[in-house]
């Protein structure tokens, strides 16, 4: 008898882990996942920050085919002259401050992590990192070393030397950078943490700092960026600039692109003492930046960002239950703590079997995840929070 996808799934595709959610997706749309079985999904995570225009954009999706006819990959990254890099660089920049005027393409979030700690490096001659503990910036091997908790990576030791781990939000650790120190890799909000929000100017201290040490100021907007807090980028919120921006995940309207943003000056020290100091096949290919252009220009023309902060405070309002301890955001990046550890997974199971996907933090188990697609409606957004509601009643009553 022929095998069914799920038991392919669990048999012949490498697993994350032993409790895959193994929802059997048919097709998507909009701000819904639909099943093979027709059932239908709100999609509360955006696939961990990435939908955030929802499911199969037109423009995205239009985007896409134009450049599936003219072409794909032509030569390894930094050779040819491509369209879709060169319009989305132009696009992109128009969006950030002067001194973010370079983009080196790249392919995954992991990787543009990578990539910021070999150009920290070369850039400053010096080999100290500087991390936050509970930040999350990728499973390859340089990002790996840059979480906290041994209890993820301790199976891979050794990892890179040299890192050094600072409370977020803690000003007195700032001392820990130092004139050692090549770079601080920071998220401007903690997203695996359980949403974990800079208070009292924390960002701008460290800004100073790095200024005062001559540290590279890095920041992971990865799941920060491209509107989910409220501004296009967080930094922009939070008002510092850094010197190398991260950018991944919503980047590319669905498709895997990432960036590592910074001065011209800086990005192209790849090009000298070694050249060809960081290179790759396919960053930057050019229908991922095809995808990443029409998505960065529907934010913008549909001003999609300038709404966030509205829906925000409308699930925030609405979410009101006796089991909710507290809900932390920034934008439409959303943790909701539940008073007791217990409730949380009949709260995502209940809300899954009723049809909307919420999900889990790396390090927090009280709380759970909203990352909407930022194109909810109000209508929509109130239907959504119905089922959470009756979810946190269901688990309530389990152990009443
Ligand atoms: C803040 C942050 N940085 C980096 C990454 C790694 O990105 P990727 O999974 O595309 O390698 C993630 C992924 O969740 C992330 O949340």
């Amino acid at each position: 008898m022929a095998l069914s996808k799920r038991d392919i799934f669990l048999n012949n595709i490498g697993q994350t882990s032993t409790y895959p959610l193994a929802l059997e997706v048919d097709y998507a749309e909009g701000i819904f996942i639909y099943d093979v079985h027709g059932k239908q999904y709100f999609d509360l995570n955006s696939g961990i920050s990435v939908s955030s225009l929802g499911h199969r954009h037109p423009q995205v999706i239009e985007a896409i085919k134009n450049q599936l006819d003219k072409h794909l990959h032509t030569m390894v990254y930094g050779e040819h002259i491509q369209g879709p890099q060169v319009a989305y660089a132009d696009l992109l920049t128009s969006q950030l401050d002067d001194s973010l005027n370079c983009i080196y393409f790249l392919n995954s979030g992991s990787e543009v992590l990578e990539v910021a700690m070999k150009l920290a490096k070369r850039a400053t001659g010096r080999f100290e990192i500087v991390s936050c503990s509970n930040a999350y910036h990728g499973s390859t091997q340089g990002a790996e070393t840059l979480r906290s908790d041994h209890s993820y990576s301790r199976a891979f030791l050794p990892l890179i030397p040299g890192i050094k781990h600072i409370e977020f939000n803690n000003v007195e650790d700032l001392k820990k950078i130092t004139c050692r120190t090549a770079a601080v890799i920071l998220e401007p909000v903690q997203a695996e943490a359980g949403i974990n929000v800079p208070k009292n100017d924390y960002l701008r201290k460290v800004e100073k700092r790095c200024k005062e040490t001559k540290t590279l100021f890095v920041l992971d907007e990865i799941q920060t960026g491209f509107g989910r807090t409220g501004k296009m980028f967080a930094h922009q919120k939070y008002d510092v600039i850094p010197d190398l921006l991260c950018i991944g995940k919503a980047m590319g309207g669905g498709m895997p692109i990432g960036g590592l943003v910074g001065d011209k000056k800086l990005i192209n020290l790849f090009t000298k003492k070694p050249d060809l100091g960081h290179i790759t096949t396919f960053g930057g290919h050019p229908v991922m930046c095809a995808a990443a252009y029409a998505s960065l220009k529907t934010l913008i023309d549909e001003s999609i960002v300038e709404s966030v902060l509205e829906k925000e405070a409308f699930i925030l309002k609405k979410l009101s239950h006796p089991i909710i301890k507290e809900i932390r955001s920034s934008g439409l990046m959303m943790a909701v703590e539940l008073t007791k550890r217990k409730y949380l997974k009949h709260v995502v199971n209940h809300s899954f079997n009723n049809g909307a996907l919420i999900d889990y933090f790396l390090f927090n188990n009280r709380s759970f995840r909203l990352a909407p697609p930022l194109i909810y409606t109000m209508k929509e957004l109130d239907e959504a929070c119905d089922i959470l509601l009756s979810a946190l009643d269901f688990a309530n009553d389990k152990y009443r």
